[in-house]
């Protein structure tokens, strides 16, 4: 089944960029959607269109539509503070809070006015759990967030998204500043993930695509070049731009 459907969907910001040109894209619940290519191609701001981070950008004209489950996510009716809490994201560079582990992953449910300190709990074991990062910090939950490493803090960012129990996760090259066994850890628990939510992936290197991609999209100057199971796009792509790509000849 698909999560989100986006339909002739393009793009401009004020500066004159075209950063979508016309993207048509399905994406399957329950399956890593992994978007990929060179540098300024979109992929950040598709992303963002997801959950509604291009409203703080600014863009000059949008067209298309854009479908989380039947409901239309570019309507100027939505409730985008509801939609952030169904699509969570996932920066690059993680950014904790100033508070205690904890607190990081109770902050977003307490504004959004939870008490139970059971429920509270839960939350913090739970999205721990997920994470893949329970067994580093359970002795220690009470320290600053902040002296957690750089891999951990990225998993602590996963793990507060996922605390507010989103359905879609976005993530921005989230391993980009990490070691290969935090970055392992991350691509691990993501193929845990998927079990429970819809996760698109914008990877830091093709490899990083490769080993990931259940589906496979190619992104190029806002141009969707070609989208195709992950198997198929890393051994035997349609279009030559995608495999010149691939091959490390241009990006
Ligand atoms: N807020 C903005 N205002 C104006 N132009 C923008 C904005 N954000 C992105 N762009 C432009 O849109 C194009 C696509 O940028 P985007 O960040 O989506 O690409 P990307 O594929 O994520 O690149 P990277 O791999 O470097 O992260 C670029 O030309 C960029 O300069
Ligand atoms: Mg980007």
């Amino acid at each position: 089944m698909n999560k989100i459907s986006i339909q002739n969907y393009s793009l401009q910001y004020s500066d004159g960029t075209e950063s979508l040109r016309n993207i048509s894209l399905e994406i399957p619940a329950n399956q890593i959607t992994v978007v990929f290519g060179p540098a300024g191609g979109g992929k950040s701001s598709l992303l963002r269109v997801l959950n509604r981070l291009n409203d703080l950008a600014d863009v000059i004209h949008q067209e298309g539509n854009v479908y989380l489950d039947s409901v239309d996510i570019l309507s100027n009716k939505l409730d985008v503070i509801n939609l952030r809490r169904q699509v969570g994201m996932v920066f690059a560079r993680p950014v904790v809070l100033p508070f205690s582990i904890r607190q990081n992953l109770t902050y977003g449910l307490e504004v959004a006015g939870e008490k139970d300190t059971e429920r509270l709990n839960y939350a913090v074991e739970n999205s721990l759990h997920k994470a893949a990062l329970w067994e580093e910090v359970k002795d220690r939950l009470d320290d600053p967030a902040i002296a957690l490493s750089g891999g951990q803090q990225q998993r602590l960012c996963l793990a507060r998204v996922l605390a507010l129990e989103p359905e879609v996760i976005l993530l921005d090259e989230p391993t980009s500043g990490l070691d290969p066994i935090s970055t392992g850890k991350v691509e691990a628990s993501l193929q845990d993930l998927k079990r429970d939510y819809t996760i698109i992936l914008v990877p830091h290197s093709v490899q990083q695509a490769a080993r990931t991609a259940d589906l496979a999209v190619f992104l190029l100057q806002g141009e969707l070049v070609e989208t195709a199971r992950g198997e198929v796009m890393f051994t035997n792509p349609q279009d030559q731009r995608t495999e010149d790509y691939i091959q490390g000849r241009f990006g």
